[in-house]
């Protein structure tokens, strides 16, 4: 938990109370010729009352929305901590984001537009073309023994594949798992060994700034010592030379041409896995966050249209990476399931040029744009002359994911990128919560720059203290929701009494985010941050507890600990405190090879940003390790607080030896993704 002595995040990042309080935007409507799906903000109370009053009746007539091959019996069944919604309903979730847009005038629509990274690279999809390419992918699957309720591992660059096989896995029943293109091949092997994956879909590599991820070697070298995966299907990416395993891997091309384009989708129950997603937590192992079919589908689909006011004219792009619950829910099942265009793009933002994203906002006229605020601080950074030679008219809702998000930067993306004519919506969620849960809905919700605002339809959000009294405006608490909700997790992959225990035993009969909060006046959510070790960097999330076995894993290491400070670009940027192995001397180049070693573990994201060689540190007299000190240290502010259970009193002063020569690393590429 966070030190009262300390500065918050929010004083870091320069939320005042005073700039929160002047600031109440009026969210602009957007002057199209459909009807807003909500008028008015009081329309927004009343349906949110009602949602929370009677949940059944709301949730069922959303659930109208979703095509079914058989009616559900029950809307819910709540057995504290385990959730089951639409219970003895039946559907695919594939069919709802293909098939039934081919009965209509969606046939011929586009429902993905990619770019490549290097320049020129396009691609339309339409949802017939869609239908075409996932069916064939369902029969190589189920050509190489893929069967209902088996993992699949998706390790792909953004390219339509990585869509078109999650899309293909939830046709057959099988559960995928997709690992994002950016994790090393100890993060890999790791995941695939948690979900035992008998088949992993990869790429001969993908295209990154200029250059080409290894994805291939990173996979052939995660599965050295692994046995369940039987068969690599290859997708042609690069054309670059990859290792390869006679009678395991296969070039899916070849394997396309093999089967025939149509396929039947399984008729899969509501409570069905759909796919897992590992993430973060406090321990070392990323814990397998498991979504079922029905639910996770109508949650990521109604916030969809409601959040995002996604029409069939729209062009839609959310810069998240398939890898991240962001990009399941709002690059895939959620605006497919609208029926929505959505558009997907490979590579790095700043390449050729920090013009590249505005360049493509105008050659395609996308309208609905959402990434996350480290991007947006990029931008920022890399300075408005970028945008400034792009027609950005087309756009005309922008929104924010994954951190806060700085109120400054927040007036920069509404003025700058939206022309003070689109409505940013700042949306709160989670893995674990499927879909969003506190946002503001666009052209009704009056915005406050850095607040997400109010929360969804049947979202019982609430900040409360640790026994789980709400508390009052203005009081910093725990961020609960206090009732299940259609898209939330069912378990942890095969890990129920870690579920129970992570997320419904802190706070007595909610479920507890993980985040602090507060309410203001209004009743509006501002978000501060992480209460547990868990560190916000570039928006991706990543366990401080991650970090620290990597180090460890490296033999000069014997012991690590990783820390949070607050960083201008990346939110966090990790701090690592590193004691060596006798043998081992502490050098510039050992720092380097530290660096790369976490990078190889988990993937370059994880690499510390700074290191500090150490020859203790801060605990207390039953070993726990202080980070609150390590945190002051890292951010050289003034150690304040209770020492007293500090064991050995000595250990400040070396730290702080440490830092006066604060080994700093090479800067990092201005990038969120890597
Ligand atoms: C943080 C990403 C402030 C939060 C969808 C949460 C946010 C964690 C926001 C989940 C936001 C996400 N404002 N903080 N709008 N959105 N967060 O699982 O700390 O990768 O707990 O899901 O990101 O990260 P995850």
């Amino acid at each position: 938990m966070r030190n009262s002595d300390e500065k918050s995040p929010d004083e870091v990042r320069g939320i005042t109370a005073g700039l929160t309080k002047i600031r109440n935007i009026p969210s602009p409507r957007w002057r199209g010729t459909r009807k807003p799906r909500i008028s008015s903000l009081t329309q927004y109370r009343r349906l949110y009352r009602e949602s929370l009053q009677k949940p059944e009746v709301f949730w069922a007539e959303q659930a109208r929305k979703i095509s079914w091959y058989r009616k559900w019996r029950t809307v819910s069944q709540w057995e504290p901590p385990f959730a089951r919604w639409f219970v003895g309903g039946e559907l695919n979730a594939c069919v709802n984001c293909v098939d039934r847009h081919l009965e209509g005038p969606r046939r011929y629509k586009a429902a993905i537009v990619w770019e490549g990274e290097p320049q020129g690279q396009i691609r339309v999809l339409t949802y017939q073309e869609l239908h075409r390419e996932v069916c064939r992918l369902a029969n190589v699957l189920l050509r190489h023994g893929v069967r209902r309720g088996d993992r699949v591992v998706i390790y792909l660059p953004m390219i339509p594949e990585a869509l078109i096989t999650m899309l293909a896995c939830a046709r057959i029943g099988a559960v995928h798992s997709v690992v994002f293109g950016g994790f090393g091949p100890g993060a890999l092997q790791e995941r695939i060994l948690d979900s035992q994956a008998r088949l992993v879909v990869t790429a001969d590599g993908g295209y990154r700034r200029g250059a080409i991820i290894p994805l291939k070697e990173n996979l052939d070298a995660a599965l050295a010592e692994l046995s369940c995966v039987q068969t690599v299907l290859v997708v042609r990416r690069t054309h670059c030379p990859i290792p390869w395993v006679e009678g395991r891997d296969y070039w899916l091309d070849q394997e396309l041409e093999k089967v025939r384009s149509f396929h039947t989708a399984e008729r899969m129950g509501s409570e069905d896995p759909l796919f897992i997603l590992y993430t973060s937590g406090s321990t070392g192992k990323p814990k397998g966050v498991l979504h079922t079919t029905a639910g996770y589908l109508l949650g990521a689909m109604v916030t969809t249209e409601y959040i995002f006011d996604l029409r069939d004219e729209d062009l839609y792009w959310c810069t998240a990476d398939v890898g991240w619950i962001t990009g399941h829910s709002y690059v895939v099942y959620g605006p497919l399931a609208c029926g929505g265009t959505v558009f997907v793009y490979e590579g790095a933002p700043d390449h050729p040029s920090p013009s590249r994203f505005w360049e493509m906002i105008e050659r395609h006229r996308i309208s609905i744009f959402y990434t996350a605020p480290t991007a947006i601080r990029a931008f920022l950074r890399w300075g408005e002359e970028w945008l400034s030679k792009s027609d950005l008219s087309s756009l005309r809702l922008l929104g924010s994911v994954g951190e806060p998000i700085n109120p400054e930067v927040w007036m920069w993306y509404f003025e700058k990128v939206g022309g003070g004519r689109c409505p940013v919506v700042d949306t709160w969620w989670q893995t674990e919560t499927g879909a969003i849960m506190i946002a503001p809905l666009p052209g009704v919700t009056p915005l406050k720059p850095g607040s997400a605002t109010l929360p969804f339809f049947g979202v019982d959000a609430a900040v409360v203290d640790p026994e789980g009294n709400e508390l009052p405006p203005g009081n910093k608490g725990r961020l609960v929701l206090r009732r299940p909700w259609p898209s939330m997790l069912r378990t942890l992959y095969q890990d129920p009494d870690a579920y129970r225990q992570i997320y419904w035993t802190p706070v007595p009969g909610c479920y507890f985010t993980g985040d602090a909060a507060y309410r203001d006046q209004d009743g509006y959510f501002w978000i501060v941050g992480r209460m547990d070790d868990v560190l916000n960097v570039s928006g991706h999330r990543l366990g401080t507890a991650e970090v620290e076995s990597a180090l460890v894993s490296h033999p000069a290491v014997a012991e690590a600990a990783v820390v949070g400070r607050p960083d201008p670009l990346k939110g966090q940027a990790l701090v690592a405190f590193v004691i060596l192995k006798e043998k081992a001397s502490p050098t510039q180049a050992l720092m380097e090879e530290l660096r790369a070693h976490v990078a190889r573990q988990i993937g370059p994201i994880a690499k510390p940003e700074e290191i500090h060689f150490t020859e203790a540190l801060p605990k207390t007299r039953s070993g726990k390790i202080m980070r609150r000190l390590l945190k002051s240290v890292a951010n050289r502010s003034e150690v304040r607080g209770d020492l007293s259970t500090l064991e050995d009193q000595t250990v400040l002063q070396k730290l702080a030896a440490a830092r006066s020569e604060p080994i700093i690393g090479e800067a990092e590429p201005e990038s969120w993704e890597d």
